[in-house]
């Protein structure tokens, strides 16, 4: 059989209209953003964020827990548009001030990052990329995992304080509420199960969980998902009595046994009943999500693969990209 030129071309140009539309429909990717953004504009970016992170990292090993939970509250609230970088004014309360961004830290690595790139290449790199980058690299040097990541944000112009709590996933969430949080910003189940690993990394406030620990529920005054042992240790970190508004609220870290390494220690951990959140523990406390838990226990490298995906997923929610927003000039205001 032979078609004549006109059908031929008929027939490349459907073919061509199906993978555009394939391009098109992938859940998970993004259009707007692709990787290497800066390359002819700005080439030394990339590199500059790694090299302050670095050296931020070597005088505070809490450096690169606390990068990737920017990022994280950042594109969970306005999409990833550094919204949480941004300072209150004397009109308005930006976000960083919410309670849901209680411990939230890191800021003046980014300020760091954001100078030394100016000054190569003024208004042309913006903080929502610098932030996705300085998580990536958070990533790589805690957790020895190299991915690229898209660029190509850009920065929006307001920041609320109110907007924070209820796009956040609370500390005492079930599974149903977690999963909602996380579907809400296009994410899976087993996306917020991969997540929710950054959680061997870092530190928590004892408010963050010791309700668990002496006034869990009507039944019982401890929370019985969690390992006696592991919440003797613990009231012996946050002793009584300690109210979020006054009183010492000292820091405990997530993983006692390897605190600043990017692992799947975590779901170790959360198999003996060892979690420090509620939202933690109930991962494996619950059917809807042990399966998950279990694969992440007995295969680390396909966690570790899963997880550098889902911060890429994670880090295009709701981008701003085009004409829209700005290039801040600096992180912390508007231009
Ligand atoms: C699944 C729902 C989640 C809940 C309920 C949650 C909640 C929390 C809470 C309460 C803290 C401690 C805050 C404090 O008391 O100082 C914390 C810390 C942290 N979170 Fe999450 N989180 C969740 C998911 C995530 C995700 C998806 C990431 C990143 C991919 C993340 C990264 C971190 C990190 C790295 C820290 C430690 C920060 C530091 O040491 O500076 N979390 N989280
Ligand atoms: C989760 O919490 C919500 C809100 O409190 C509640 O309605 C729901 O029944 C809970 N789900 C489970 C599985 O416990
Ligand atoms: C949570 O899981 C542990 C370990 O499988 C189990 O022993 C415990 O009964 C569960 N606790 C609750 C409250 O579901």
């Amino acid at each position: 059989m032979s078609f004549s030129p006109s059908v031929q071309m008929a027939s490349l140009f459907t073919y061509l209209l199906f993978l555009l539309a394939i391009f098109f429909i992938s859940p998970g990717v993004s259009l707007t953003l692709k990787r290497g953004f800066y390359r002819k504009t700005c080439p030394s970016a990339e590199a500059i964020v790694m090299s302050t992170v670095k050296a931020a990292l070597a005088s505070d090993p809490g450096i690169p827990a606390a990068l990737i939970r920017l990022h994280f509250h950042d594109c969970f609230v306005r999409g990833c548009d550094a919204s949480i970088l941004l300072d209150s004014t004397l009109s308005n309360r930006a976000e960083k001030e919410s309670m849901g961004n209680k411990g939230v830290q890191g800021f003046q690595v980014i300020d760091e990052a954001k100078a030394k790139i100016e000054a190569q290449c003024p208004n042309t790199v913006s903080c929502s990329d610098i932030l996705a980058f300085a998580a990536r690299d958070s990533v790589t040097l805690a957790g020895g995992l190299h991915y690229g990541v898209p660029s190509g944000r850009r920065d929006g112009r307001v920041s609320f304080a109110a907007e924070v709590t209820q796009n956040l996933p609370d500390a005492f969430f079930n599974v149903t509420q977690l999963k909602q949080t996380f579907a809400r910003k296009g994410l899976s189940m087993e996306e917020m199960v991969t997540l929710s690993g950054a959680h061997s990394i870092g530190d928590s406030h004892c408010s963050s969980f010791s309700k668990r620990l002496y006034s869990f529920d009507k039944t019982s005054a401890q929370d019985p998902s969690m390992d006696p042992s592991y919440a003797r240790l613990l009231k012996g970190k946050c002793p009584r009595p300690l109210n979020t508004r006054s009183g010492p609220d000292p820091l405990v870290p997530f993983d006692p046994v390897t605190p600043n390494r990017l692992d799947n220690n975590y779901y170790k951990n959360l198999r003996s009943s060892k979690g420090l959140l509620a939202s933690d523990q109930v991962l494996w406390n619950s059917t809807l999500t042990r399966k998950f838990v279990k694969e992440n226990v007995n295969h680390p490298s396909a966690w570790a693969a899963k997880f550098a995906a889902a911060m890429v997923h994670m880090g295009s929610i709701d981008v701003v990209t085009g004409k829209q927003g700005e290039i801040r000039k600096n992180c912390r205001v508007v231009n």
